[in-house]
């Protein structure tokens, strides 16, 4: 077995490690846009040399605008898979059905906190930002897809969120205490989202031929691709919001957009690609569906 990870010890951290909506942002609680909100690894805005430090900054905060549009979507279509995937599981193993809806209830929580931490930009920020959705066909379109598939995309998600903490610690403090503190406490549950949605993969992929892994392997390509176009509009509603914001055209406005979605793939899909222990998910379930993804992850840097 390539990991420890059961339902009873994992529901257990989970309920340790539980916080509440308040204890993270309350509803009368303001950002502090005199800072960045999204760590440099993931943001990538101040490696934008045409524009002057003010408006990188403007853009790092558009950029956050989008961490939280874009996990807004991903977690209202995690929501209904688990609870799909929980229903005909209800008369089995008490702590594998409790685990499963206290996953299900953390990711409601999350849309919430998610919702909650938009208000508070909404009311801070100078312009309207965009953001691609609606959120229910972006999820229609990736759960009418292989369970196996979606499961390992959400797996890939889980993954992913370590990293941006990571990443969010790594930098040198400028960062907006609130944000620094949603990307906390999301990972503190995510860690154990991630342990479960590993056992939810293992269950989807007991007893698939080489042949029908190869498959879903093709559909898990299916969802990344329809995410990464999504990731493409995003980077260019992100431009039109910026050069509102600033009040003029950026005369290097394509070269920006590619390079922002660029910095997307990789917070997005390529950090949690690359992850250790969602490679060891693909490598137990079939080495050839890890060597076709870590083929691909290059593209996601
Ligand atoms: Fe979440
Ligand atoms: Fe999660």
């Amino acid at each position: 077995m390539y990991h420890d990870f059961n339902y009873e010890a994992t529901l257990a951290s989970s309920l340790r490690a539980q916080w509440q909506l308040d204890d993270v942002l309350r509803d009368d609680q303001d950002l502090d846009f005199t800072r960045n909100f999204m760590p440099e690894s993931l943001a990538r805005t101040a490696a934008v040399s045409s524009l002057n430090p003010f408006e990188q900054r403007i853009l790092n905060q558009i950029s956050a605008h989008q961490y939280l549009a874009i996990f807004g979507v991903v977690e209202e279509f995690i929501l209904p898979f688990l609870v799909d995937h929980a229903r005909p599981h209800l008369m089995g193993d008490d702590w594998r059905i409790r685990a499963i809806l206290n996953f299900a209830s953390e990711e409601a929580k999350h849309i919430h906190l998610f919702k909650r931490f938009h208000q508070a930009f909404v009311r801070g920020f100078p312009v309207e930002c965009q953001m691609i959705g609606p959120s229910e066909a972006i999820g229609a379109e990736v759960l009418r897809h292989d369970p196996l598939a979606v499961g390992l995309v959400i797996l890939m998600i889980e993954w992913m969120t370590q990293a941006h903490y990571l990443g969010s610690i790594r930098d040198d403090g400028d960062l907006d205490p609130l944000f620094k503190s949603l990307m906390k406490n999301h990972w503190v549950e995510e860690s154990q989202h991630a342990k479960l949605d590993t056992l939810i993969v293992d269950a989807l992929a007991e007893g698939r031929t080489e042949e029908q892994l190869d498959k879903a392997i093709d559909e898990f390509f299916e969802i990344g691709g329809f995410l990464d176009d999504g990731l493409k509009q995003q980077a260019h509603f992100n431009m039109d919001a910026l050069e509102k914001a600033i009040g003029r055209k950026v005369e290097d406005r394509d070269a920006i957009i590619a390079q922002q979605h660029q910095a997307a793939r990789w917070t997005y899909i390529g950090s949690g690609m690359v992850h250790e222990r969602f490679k060891a998910s693909l490598e137990s379930l079939s080495p050839r569906a890890a060597e076709r993804i870590a083929e691909a992850a290059p593209i996601f840097a």
